[in-house]
């Protein structure tokens, strides 16, 4: 019999067990300290996190523990000086339109009318003239600022400008979207209001978030998963767990005061926050 051994084949592409997507953000084993007035000061050590694709991330914690500077590396504003913050993988080495950032102030350009401010972003994005109306338009009139559009930004109420920040932000469609208690300034009415139409966005967009709030309920209605942060100085990751709940969530949602609860008992050795706005709740 004339045979040949035939040499092992490698495995075919199709036959390799797929190589799991890197998380949409990660921060590894960061350190970031600050040469200010006062001299050195840490602001995180050995910090991380992996946020996956889709996942809402809500980090609380109390003033000075470094949630700003964490989402700050994250914007590529500041550089970690040691480990990594990676975007799907790839090292952050400066701010993009791939990872957008709202504030607690608002940073509409006030010369601007609601959707000139939209479509700047998009102009800035590479977008073409008829498709920055076209997209501009869809996500005011989805943040229900459609009678608004051409109202300049001193027109604005708080909320319909954190609105069009919502609107600007998603319209460029980012990577992550990174938030620093973008709702903190608001009164509690138009807050829920906000939280309801912003979760509405999200269960059909899917995206990314980095949120950072001091409101323990804010966290338990919005969040996927709940990061908190505990010390200062540096400041470290000192618990996080799952959010289940179904959405879209309220004040009232069975669970929500549970799970605010929960949080605020986790922080209740970080007097700092307890000291915050909206941190037990009795901003309501
Ligand atoms: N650019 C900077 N220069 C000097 N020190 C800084 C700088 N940015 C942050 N820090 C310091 O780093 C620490 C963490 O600050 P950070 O703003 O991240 O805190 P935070 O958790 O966001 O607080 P808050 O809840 O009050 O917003 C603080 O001690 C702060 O003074
Ligand atoms: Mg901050």
């Amino acid at each position: 019999m004339n045979f040949r051994l035939r040499p092992q084949e490698p495995p075919s592409a199709a036959s390799a067990a797929p190589t799991p997507a890197p998380p949409k953000l990660s921060f590894s084993s960061v350190t970031k300290g600050f040469d200010g007035g006062r001299g050195w000061t840490p602001a995180l050590e050995d910090f991380n996190l992996d946020i996956q694709e889709g996942e809402f991330v809500c980090i609380v914690g109390p003033s000075g523990c470094g949630k700003t500077t964490a989402l700050n590396l994250a914007a590529g504003f500041v550089r970690p000086d040691s480990g990594a913050v990676l975007v799907d993988g790839a090292p952050i080495a400066r701010p993009g339109p791939d990872r957008t950032v709202v504030f607690q102030e608002h940073a509409l350009f006030p010369w601007l009318t609601a959707r000139q401010n939209v479509q700047l972003a998009l102009e800035f994005a590479g977008k073409k003239k008829k498709e920055q109306e076209i997209v501009s338009r869809f996500w005011l009139r989805l943040v229900h600022l459609e009678k608004f559009q051409n109202a300049y930004v001193h027109e604005l109420s708080g909320g319909m400008k954190q609105r069009v920040q919502l609107a600007r932000s998603f319209a460029i469609n980012p990577r992550v979207l990174l938030m620093d208690e973008p709702f903190a300034a608001l009164d509690a009415l138009t807050r829920e209001v906000l939280y309801g139409e912003f979760q509405q966005i999200l269960m059909g967009t899917r995206q990314t978030v980095l949120f950072i709030t001091h409101n323990t309920q804010e966290a338990a209605i919005l969040a996927d998963r709940v990061v908190v942060m505990g010390g200062a100085h540096p400041g470290t990751i000192k618990a996080e767990f799952r959010v289940d709940l179904p959405r879209p969530r309220s004040f009232e949602s069975p669970g929500v005061a549970e799970i605010a609860g929960k949080t605020l008992a986790l922080l209740k050795h970080e007097p700092a926050l307890l000291d915050a706005e909206g941190a037990n709740g009795e901003s309501r």
